[in-house]
């Protein structure tokens, strides 16, 4: 069976991330979503929101889905699973030099691990989570852009 882990901040999950993660469901039998978490941000939602926002999105494929929060190395999370592969969009060209020195970091402290990138569908490309955040925030409409349990928890988180 071919895994891997599709890791990030997922704060929140947007239309984006979905789109990365059907693609790599074509690809691998079983796709590890692992909510981690990134030292130099400070997350909206705590973890079991980030964690339950991706359950609600995700329903529909949940048996070759498993989603999870985890707090340490990503890298010892890929071996807990047995997997050897870890998933990441890229955007943009812009998105290319963070993720490359990533990547080789990851693989000099585990060389049997690689990285493979996925191009996300053009239509999405422009998304972040902060972008979406930030138009929420300021009572925007996220419709298209996140799942509907997303939209739902961004009008809610909000409102005030
Ligand atoms: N569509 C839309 N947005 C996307 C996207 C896509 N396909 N892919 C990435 N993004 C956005 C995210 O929403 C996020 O936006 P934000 O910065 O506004 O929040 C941004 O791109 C990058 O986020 P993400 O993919 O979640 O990466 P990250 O850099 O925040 O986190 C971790 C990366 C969590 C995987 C990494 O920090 C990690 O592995 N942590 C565990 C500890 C560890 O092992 N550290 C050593 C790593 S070498």
């Amino acid at each position: 069976m071919k895994t891997a882990v599709y890791p990030g901040t997922f704060d929140p999950v947007t239309n984006g991330h979905i789109d990365i993660i059907e693609r790599a469901l074509k690809l691998f039998d079983k796709l590890y979503v692992v909510v981690a978490d990134n030292p130099q941000k400070a997350p909206t939602f705590t973890a079991k929101e980030r964690v339950e926002m991706l359950q609600g999105a995700l329903k529909q494929n949940n048996d070759r889905i498993e989603i999870q929060y985890f707090d340490g190395l990503l890298l010892n999370y890929v071996k807990s699973k047995k997997s050897n592969v870890i998933v990441r969009g890229l955007r943009a060209i812009s998105d290319f030099e963070f993720e490359f020195s990533r990547a080789l970091l990851n693989r000099e402290l585990e060389k049997d691990i690689d990285t493979i990138f996925i191009m996300t569908k053009d239509d999405y490309a422009f998304l972040s989570s902060s972008i979406i955040k930030e138009i929420a925030m300021f009572g925007g409409s996220v419709k298209g852009f996140v799942p509907k349990i997303v939209e739902k928890k961004l009008k809610k988180t909000f409102k005030k």
